[in-house]
């Protein structure tokens, strides 16, 4: 292994656990169908949290890629350690073979995104620690006049050893013994840690943004730091809007509401200014970044104005814990994290990405954003027909009955998903295995 390239063994991860995932997931979707596909061998409760966890990690193993990538280009000096980058990278891969293991073992406890045992919690601030140290000796963070997205990997570097504190501290009897305050930490730290993960994306794609157009003066501006205010307090406060059925302060399920919402739309401002701002002189080698991040562009908006309407308190009772929850969690971990994600590796490998494997892409990105909007509007649909059977006080055979269709065109559309990225992933692999100097 050559220690050089750890971004690329990091991204590699990332699409390994991508792959898994998406067929973990599409196995979970065909088990909405055919409820007893495979029987107890590998039921809808292994299949859910494998897919879950495997599509985290995704993120973020590959956002991590992306970061050591970045950080010497951004320093103008090589990683601090790429010994403790390579330690890092085996103690993830380690982290994630365990998971895997322990769940078809029966070994899972813990929360929801946390289903594994406390031990491995261990493991994951352990590497953490390692990341954030490499972060600070190589970039050597001066907040003073930086560009905002300096300020972005920091605080989600930080933030996450915090979220990651808080999700465990329902060991402690205080907290577990008493169920709202158990409740409300645990979706509290559930939401900083997508707080922390978005941190990281941001900065990354802000990062590439800039080198992308040239333009050094975008990530200095009042737009770029308001956004990234609005995030911090968003990863800090935005979790009122997870526990609306707890009854905690009204004031606290108020500021939630307000502030997540102005996140999406001050970022999607971001990227729409930056695509004008380059007009058609998009550079030739960033062609599927331009691509993926328009792409993202328009799933923040999708996705705000469904956050908008199930953030209502009112709404949020009949929605809440229903497909339209999952909706705008895939919605939102696909559509913007993924894309996002899929335009950050392009930036890195598409010098070396034939013509030929950049029309497939560019091709493949279509499917991706069309089948996603299938793959959601059925959820969505699903959801929608479940609140209102519930409302109605239909029996759930009845209710079910009614979702099935649409169901099936959720796993169809979810095939189709599949296929897309799996062609996308693969012509992204290619120049990172064939060239040895990428990353
Ligand atoms: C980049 C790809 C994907 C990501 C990042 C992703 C992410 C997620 C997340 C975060 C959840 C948890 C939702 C929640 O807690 O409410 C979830 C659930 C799920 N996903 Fe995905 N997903 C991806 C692709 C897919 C695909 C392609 C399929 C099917 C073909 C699929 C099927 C499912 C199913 C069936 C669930 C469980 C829903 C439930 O609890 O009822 N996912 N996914």
């Amino acid at each position: 292994m050559d220690q050089k390239n750890i971004g690329r063994h990091f991204i590699l991860l990332g699409f390994g656990c991508l792959l898994v995932s998406i067929t973990f997931g599409l196995v979970a979707s065909l088990q909405y169908v055919v409820p007893h596909l495979f029987g107890d061998v590998l039921s809808f409760r292994t299949t859910r949290p494998l897919h879950v966890f495997l599509a985290i990690n995704w993120i973020f193993a590959c956002v991590t890629g992306v970061a050591y990538n970045a950080w010497p280009q951004v320093a103008g000096r090589p990683l601090h350690s790429y010994g403790l980058a390579q330690i890092h990278f085996f103690m993830h891969l380690a982290t994630v073979l365990v998971v895997i293991i322990g769940f078809f073992s029966g070994t899972f406890s813990g929360r929801e995104y946390l289903e594994f045992p406390v031990w491995v919690s261990g493991l994951i601030v352990g590497y953490w620690l390692l990341f954030v140290y490499n972060y600070f000796k190589t970039v050597h963070p001066d907040l003073r006049g930086a560009p905002v997205y300096i300020w972005s990997w920091t605080a989600g570097l930080v933030f996450f050893l915090i979220t990651m504190t808080e999700a465990h501290l329902w060991l402690l009897p205080w907290f577990n013994d008493n169920i709202i305050r158990d409740v409300t930490v645990q979706w509290k730290a559930n939401g900083s840690m997508v707080g922390a993960w978005n941190m990281l994306i941001y900065g990354s794609s802000m990062f590439i943004m800039e080198r992308v157009s040239g333009n050094t003066t975008a990530t200095r501006g009042r737009t770029a730091f308001l956004f990234f205010f609005l995030g911090f307090t968003n990863l800090m406060f935005n979790w009122g809007h997870h526990t609306y059925v707890v009854p905690a302060h009204p004031v606290v399920k108020q500021v939630a509401y307000i502030i997540s919402m102005t996140e999406l739309i001050l970022f999607a401002n971001i990227i729409m200014k930056w695509r004008r701002n380059m007009g058609s002189q998009t550079p030739p080698n960033s062609v599927l970044t331009v691509t993926f991040f328009s792409i993202a562009d328009r799933w923040i908006l999708m996705n705000l104005a469904l956050a908008i309407a199930i953030s209502v308190p009112y709404i949020n009772q009949f929605t809440h814990g229903t497909q339209i929850t999952v909706a705008h969690a895939m919605g939102t971990t696909i559509g913007i994290n993924t894309t996002l994600l899929l335009g950050c590796v392009s930036w890195i490998v598409e010098q070396s990405v034939s013509r030929a494997s950049r029309k497939h892409i560019i091709l493949a990105s279509r499917w991706l954003h069309w089948s996603l909007l299938v793959f959601w509007c059925s959820l969505l649909v699903t959801g929608f027909i479940r609140s209102a059977g519930t409302i109605g006080s239909l029996p759930f055979v009845r209710i079910t009955e009614q979702m099935l269709p649409w169901l099936r065109v959720f796993s169809l559309a979810g095939v189709a998903l599949v296929a897309a990225l799996v062609a996308i992933i693969i012509s992204l692999v290619k120049p990172i295995l064939v060239r040895t100097d990428v990353a």
